[in-house]
């Protein structure tokens, strides 16, 4: 089991426990230390920060975690992949904009998004930035990287909208590796 399923189990086991507890606020005042003792404001704050184990991806495949309820894509590309992201004029792309939070407003190129120097691991939302379906992966659309069948959105290898609906680039989270084979969103 992952880290990231982990992760989420737990959260699921808190949701439904949460859910329980606020049930039992109604029935009485009594019941209240128990409810306060599980302060949701902890436990989402734990939540807001996960350790994703890469180790298993190989390059060329993506990896799919759940977190803050919200699909992440971790892709490890192939040196093709890098190779067409980073030979794309910057002028062809619909949305100038990198859509990275960790390094604020930047340029949309390839090197603003990947996550190490030499591009090999791409992290970024997995919900289509049209109106937040999960786009397919692994080479999906007319730029060989995403493709949301929705309405219609291509985006690259670099998870750039190219062409569609969607008005912006799959925005990169806060993300940072903690060792080589570990990832922490958030
Ligand atoms: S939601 Fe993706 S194209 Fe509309």
């Amino acid at each position: 089991m992952s880290h990231a399923e982990d992760h989420d189990s737990t959260r699921r086991d808190f949701l439904y426990y949460a859910t329980a507890g606020a049930g039992a606020v109604t029935a009485g005042a009594a019941i209240w230390p128990l409810v306060n003792q599980m302060n949701p404001t902890a436990d989402v704050q734990a939540l807001s920060s996960i350790r994703v184990d890469v180790s298993g991806v190989a390059t060329g495949t993506q990896l799919t975690v759940k977190w803050l309820g919200k699909p992440v894509f971790v892709r490890r590309r192939t040196e093709e992949e890098i190779a067409e992201a980073r030979n794309v004029e910057l002028s062809a792309l619909p949305d100038p904009d990198a859509r990275n939070a960790n390094i604020g407003t930047a340029d949309a190129s390839d090197e603003n998004r990947a996550m190490d120097e030499a591009g090999e691991w791409l992290v970024m939302m997995g919900v289509c930035t049209h109106l937040g379906c999960v786009p397919l992966g692994n080479g999906a659309g007319d730029f060989g990287g995403w493709f949301c069948p929705c309405h219609g959105s291509h985006y690259d290898t670099s998870g750039r909208i190219r062409r569609g609906p969607a008005p912006e680039n799959l925005p990169v989270p806060v993300a940072r590796f903690d060792d080589e084979t570990t990832i922490v969103l958030g």
